[in-house]
């Protein structure tokens, strides 16, 4: 767990590049982010008892392109936005215009009480100080409707500042139900299983040399490769980071 808060400061430091462009651009662009968020769409779909939202809130939402994934996926009337980096926000509000974004800081989150049937928080809660962390998840406690779903996404791995299982399930302990936990690497490697025998079976069949073909489909999916737990432990030693996604559900 983090000491203190990681600062605004930083995330506009990592995120804006020299040329003074946002970075965020890139984020939204990293082939690992589209993965994790596809992960996490799938969870809803799987623990959700009907896809059907009200409204959602996206903490720490970057530039809001899993905001709008997950209301363009689901059927829902309000999606909100919130993050502290406005310049995120500013591409966000370019593209999606029926995103409503807050500029806030965690662990406030200036909404009222019981507004949302469904609140994200991916990849946010580990920059955040544990008296902070203790907070945010009091705010997310207070804006969830009863009844309503949270989406939690946290890196796991050998970094000791990321919040790991036993962690974010203490967290999470009173006032939520946890409707289950899925691990990204696990889809991916299933994933990759699948789309290796599909490709196989294609390259027999049109006769495309295979080694040319697999070597095509790996270069286009390093990160595959790099989020297999095993495989990239074997690799880089204790590198290895994926991601696990929790659903919980508010029960009071
Ligand atoms: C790693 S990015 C994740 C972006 C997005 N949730 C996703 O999964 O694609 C973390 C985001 O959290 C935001 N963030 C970090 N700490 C925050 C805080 N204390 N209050 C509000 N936003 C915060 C950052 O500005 C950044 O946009």
């Amino acid at each position: 767990m983090n000491k203190d808060t990681v600062p605004k400061s930083w995330f506009e430091k990592k995120y804006i590049k020299n040329d003074g462009s946002s970075g965020y651009l890139r984020l939204t662009k990293e082939a690992s982010n589209r993965i994790h968020h596809q992960v996490a769409v799938d969870a809803i779909s799987q623990f959700a008892p009907n896809c059907d939202f009200d409204s959602v809130i996206d903490i720490g939402c970057a530039c809001g392109d899993f905001t709008h994934i997950v209301s363009s996926k689901f059927k829902i009337n309000r999606a909100v936005g919130m993050d502290f980096v406005e310049s995120g926000m500013e591409i966000g509000k370019a593209r999606y215009p029926n995103i409503e974004f807050i500029l806030a800081s965690l662990p406030k989150i200036p909404s009222r009480d019981s507004s949302f049937d469904l609140v994200l928080a991916m990849e946010v809660l580990y920059y955040l100080s544990k008296q902070d962390l203790e907070e945010t998840v009091n705010e997310i406690k207070r804006v969830a409707a009863p009844g309503g779903l949270v989406v939690v996404s946290v890196a796991l791995g050998d970094d000791t500042n990321q919040l790991n299982r036993k962690e974010i399930l203490s967290l999470f302990n009173s006032g939520f139900r946890l409707c289950g936990i899925v691990d990204q690497y696990a889809k991916i490697q299933a994933s990759f299983n699948k789309n290796m025998g599909r490709l196989i079976r294609v390259a027999k069949k049109y006769k495309i040399p295979l080694a040319s073909s697999v070597g095509l489909f790996l270069r286009d999916n390093m990160i595959i490769a790099q989020f297999n737990y095993k495989l990239s432990r074997l690799l880089f030693g204790s590198a290895a980071v994926t991601k696990q996604v929790f659903i919980f559900e508010k029960t009071d």
